[in-house]
């Protein structure tokens, strides 16, 4: 029978834990953690909790860096050794810090960097990779498999990672304050809390199931709810009056320019 493949996952917050959670439930991993946080990962059954990052680095195959972009120098200077030593698999999620940063300390280490979203925890996950110098296809594949498991996996060349975190990283968070917004007015309308969250997120649902079945593009989708003198167009009538898309634009190339900012204090 062929052996479970060892993971550790460092940072046991939002995104690791999320990940670790929906990996576990596959049989074909055998997930190990560590997070500085003692307190985070009590009474996670099924995984193993590591007392340092030395432990975890020593014991598994692959290593799935999961702390904040700000952690990382730290964490490295501290860590890198065991990299050296034991020569795992490192992946890292870290939105902004390129291969080439974490080769500065890691040397030869085998790496990949993956840009996930937060719909991980679902299995909705879309995740960006792309290859470190030292990485070898079979560590390629190995990423895909791993997060092909909770979601959609694109290839891509690392200048495109910091472009998909500004869409594809943050996109919940946008949709999530969309979805706000429609709620509070669902809510001004009389109904109750329940039924709004409920109008709301299966409407979403709805939406994004038939997108994603549909070939058609976005805008015909559009026209195909639209119908001429309607309701919905006297919605869109508004949104476009207003410019709500240059709106979206504006934040969405500020998410950008902050991913660039991060990468530049990161080189
Ligand atoms: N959140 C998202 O939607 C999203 C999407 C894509 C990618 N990412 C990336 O995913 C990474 C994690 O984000 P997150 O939102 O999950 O952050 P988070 O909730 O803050 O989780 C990070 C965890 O790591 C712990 N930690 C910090 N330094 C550590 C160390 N040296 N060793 C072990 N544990 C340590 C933190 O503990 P303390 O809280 O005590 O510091 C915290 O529990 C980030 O790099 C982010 O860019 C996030």
């Amino acid at each position: 029978m062929k052996k479970n493949i060892k993971i550790g996952i460092i940072g046991w917050g939002n995104m690791g834990s999320s990940l670790g959670l929906a990996l576990q439930e596959e049989k074909k991993w055998q997930i190990y953690f560590y997070d500085k946080d003692k307190k985070k990962g009590r009474g996670v059954k099924y995984s193993h909790i590591c007392k340092n990052a030395k432990e975890l680095i020593e014991k598994v195959e692959v290593v799935i860096l999961a702390i904040k972009p700000q952690d990382i120098r730290g964490f490295l200077q501290g860590n890198s050794e065991y990299f050296n030593e034991f020569k795992p698999l490192l992946i890292t999620i870290a939105a902004g810090i390129s291969t080439t940063f974490f080769q500065k300390y890691l040397k030869d280490a085998r790496m990949i960097r993956v840009m996930p979203n937060l719909a991980i925890g679902v299995k909705q996950s879309v995740s960006f990779l792309c290859k470190g110098k030292f990485a070898k296809d079979s560590d390629l594949k190995m990423t895909k498999k791993i997060f092909s498991s909770v979601g959609e996996v694109f290839q891509v060349k690392e200048s495109f990672l910091d472009k998909a975190t500004s869409i594809t990283g943050s996109g919940p968070g946008y949709i999530y304050y969309i979805m706000e917004c429609v709620y509070k007015l669902a809510l001004k309308l009389g109904f109750a809390k329940e039924t709004a969250k409920r109008m709301v997120t299966s409407t979403f649902l709805g939406a994004a199931k038939l997108a994603k079945q549909s070939r058609k593009d976005f805008e015909v989708l559009v026209k195909e709810v639209a119908s001429s003198g309607g309701t919905t167009e006297a919605a869109l009538n508004v949104f476009k009056e207003k410019n709500i898309a240059e709106i979206i634009e504006e934040g969405v190339a500020a998410a950008y320019k902050k991913a660039k900012e991060i990468a530049g204090s990161y080189h």
